[in-house]
C-alpha cells in the first residue's frame, strides 16, 4: 500500500514539524511529502533539509492577492498529491476557497482549550483570566477563526504565573498529540462527516 501523504505548512520554528518527522521517520505508513513556508527565514525549512523533505518557501508579498498566494500553494499541494494538509504554526488566514478545497484534509494546532483564547497571545490570556487548566487542541479546518470541529484536546494544571513556562508545557504536549492525530486520521480513526468529527 502507498504511504498517506503529509504536507505541513509553517512559517517559524517548525518544533512541531520535528516532532511529526521524528516520530513517522521510522513509520513507512507515512510520508512528509513536503515542508511549505511562506517565511524565508523559518527554521523548519532547515529542519526539513535536514531530513531531505521537499521543501518551498513561497513568499505570499509577492502575489496580489490571498488567493495568487493560495493557488502557488494549491499547486505545490495537488503536485505531491497531500492526503492531509497540517498547519504547524503557518501564521496566514486562508481563504475560504482554500479550505472548502481542502475540507477534511486540513488541520490545524492550536495553543489552547478552544473554544478558549482563540488567535494569538493564547498564554498570556490564560494568565490574565486566572485559567485553572490550559492546553491544546488539534482541530480541522473550516472558514471559523479557530473554531472548526476539534480532533482532540491534552490539557495540563496551570502552575506557573511564567508565559515562558506555559509555552514550554503547551509544546511539550503538542509533540505527542499532533503526530498521533495525524496516525489516526491515516488509518481512518478521525473523520471529518457532515461537520462532525467521527472517531473509531
Ligand atoms: C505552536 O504553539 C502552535 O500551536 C501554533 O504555533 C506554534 C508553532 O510552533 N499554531 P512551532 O513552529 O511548531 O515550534
Amino acid at each position: 500500500m502507498s504511504a498517506f501523504k503529509v504536507a505541513v505548512l509553517i512559517s517559524g520554528n517548525g518544533s512541531n514539524l520535528q516532532a511529526i518527522i521524528d516520530e513517522f521517520e521510522t513509520d513507512k505508513s507515512i510520508e512528509i511529502c513536503c515542508v511549505l513556508s511562506n517565511k524565508q527565514d523559518a527554521f523548519g525549512l532547515k529542519r526539513a533539509t535536514k531530513a531531505g523533505i521537499s521543501n518551498y518557501f513561497i513568499d505570499h508579498n509577492q502575489f496580489s492577492s490571498r488567493e495568487e498566494f493560495e493557488k502557488e500553494l494549491i499547486q505545490v499541494l495537488d503536485k505531491y498529491n497531500a492526503d492531509l494538509i497540517v498547519l504547524a504554526g503557518f501564521m496566514r488566514i486562508l481563504s475560504n476557497v482554500f479550505v472548502e478545497k481542502y475540507i477534511g484534509k486540513l488541520i490545524n494546532i492550536h495553543p489552547s482549550l478552544l473554544p478558549k483564547h482563540k488567535g494569538l497571545d493564547t498564554h498570556r490570556k490564560v494568565l490574565e483570566n486566572n485559567d485553572v487548566y490550559h492546553g491544546v487542541t488539534v482541530h480541522f479546518v473550516d472558514n471559523t477563526l479557530d473554531g472548526g470541529p476539534i480532533c482532540a484536546q491534552s490539557k495540563f494544571e496551570v502552575k506557573t504565573k511564567s508565559i515562558e513556562g506555559l509555552e514550554k508545557k503547551v509544546h511539550e504536549l503538542e509533540h505527542i498529540i499532533y503526530p498521533k492525530v495525524i496516525k489516526e486520521i491515516s488509518l481512518g480513526k478521525i473523520t471529518l462527516l457532515e461537520g462532525k468529527v467521527i472517531k473509531i
